[in-house]
């Protein structure tokens, strides 16, 4: 198109790409989808949300909003009739005393914004590697340093390396129990002495408790162990298989609820209205029992470790939906992937999760039979790398 002036400006999209986008790098992942995308009928152990379906009752709900006009706008912080039962709800399970409460879109939503309301450029920001893959990247969107801390071989929570990684500009802890994409879930013994590193260093505590439902021994959270110092956030994502609804919610000291409340405002504006309200059915709960499908997934998980335990160190995974094993041989995890994936069976590299590449991710979010031709595949290459 001409300008005013006559003459014909060319402008490169790629040009105006900031360092802060150009710093993300989503290409590991993104492999896989598109390795995933080019197989047929994969046996597909790649997958990160469960298999099953939202309850009736909650898709229910969700359509009766939808009709009733529930399509609007709603508080920033979420609608009264869910906030309030939920900060009802972390005060039983915390001990908290009139915690901050809001309804987040989504718990990558809360990750976000805890990190935009508590990080100044340079600020370092302490997880462990294997990671969930936002904790290291969201950090750079406001110029601070993620600081991944080594937990291989067994993915303990282990308060000695997290302390040797503090430095007097760590500000921010993140811990997820049970872990993504270790399945491990933390002891009271193991959070108790990171939270003692955390009060010590004035170090704020993210506890990211998405499987919290998924957790085959009883699920601990650090989160009453600090009630000064931890945002604690929760999803409806994995638990009730919505993770297209984007809901979740954030709960921790109010001044900084307040200030993630009002830079929601300016980005997300609120979490999905006819999700809020469809969420008000589990204040119900005789409605929406999640037991059954915990207790397939315990076996499912119990199946995996006796297929794979004997050729397979993984560690002790207690939750999630996920095996993080070690790669036979002298085989990279990359490598097994790429053998797993000439056999049909699609898994995730663990350089897609770490800084190393000698693991793979299992997900066992995947039906009975692709668990067993998954077992069978996995079993016959370390045979063979073993070979
Ligand atoms: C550890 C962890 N945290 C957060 C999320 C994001 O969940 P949500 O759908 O609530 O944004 C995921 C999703 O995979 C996850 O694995």
């Amino acid at each position: 198109m001409s300008s005013v002036l006559g003459h014909h400006a060319s402008f490169d999209p790629a040009s105006i790409i900031a360092e802060r986008a150009k710093a993300i790098d989503a290409s590991g992942i993104r492999k896989v989808f598109d390795l995933a995308a080019t197989m047929k009928d994969p046996i597909n152990l790649s997958i990160g949300q469960p298999d099953f379906d939202v309850p009736d009752a909650i898709k229910q709900r969700a359509i009766e909003a939808i009709e009733n006009g529930r399509n609007r706008y709603t508080p920033t912080q979420g609608i009264a009739d869910l906030v309030e039962p939920v900060r009802r709800q972390v005060e039983h399970d915390t001990g908290w005393k009139q915690p901050g409460v809001m309804i987040l879109s989504g718990t990558s939503g809360g990750i976000m914004l805890a990190m935009f309301a508590c990080l100044n450029p340079g600020d370092e920001v302490i997880f462990l590697d294997p990671y969930f893959v936002m904790y290291k990247h969201l950090p750079k969107l406001v110029g601070a340093i993620p600081i991944s801390v080594d937990s291989y071989p067994d993915f303990r929570l282990n308060a000695k390396t997290i302390e040797a990684a503090v430095t007097s500009r760590s500000r921010m802890l993140v811990i997820c129990s049970p872990n993504n994409p270790t399945g491990v879930a933390y002891t009271t013994a193991e959070l108790e002495a990171v939270a003692d590193v955390a009060r010590r260093h004035g170090l704020v505590v993210l506890s990211d408790e998405i499987y919290d439902a998924f957790c085959y021994q009883p699920h601990v959270s650090i989160a009453p162990m600090l009630p000064d110092q931890c945002i604690l956030l929760k999803g409806y994502s994995k638990t009730y298989a919505m993770t297209g609804w984007r809901l979740g919610y954030g709960a921790g000291p109010k001044p900084i609820i307040d200030q993630m409340i009002k830079l929601q405002q300016y980005t997300f504006v609120c979490a999905p209205s006819p999700a809020q309200y469809a969420a008000l059915e589990l204040l119900h709960s005789h409605t929406v029992d999640m037991r059954s499908h915990i207790d397939e997934y315990r076996r499912r998980r119990d199946r995996m470790i006796e297929g794979l335990g004997d050729l397979y160190p993984a560690g002790d995974p207690q939750g999630a939906f996920y095996i993080f094993a070690r790669a036979p041989g002298s085989w990279s995890g990359s490598e097994l992937v790429r053998r797993a994936i000439s056999k049909n069976v699609l898994l995730i590299p663990g350089s897609v999760f770490s800084d190393r590449d000698t693991h793979f991710r299992i997900s066992y979010a995947a039906s009975r039979d692709h668990i067993e031709k998954g077992i069978a595949v996995l079993r016959d290459l370390a045979l063979q790398a073993e070979g």
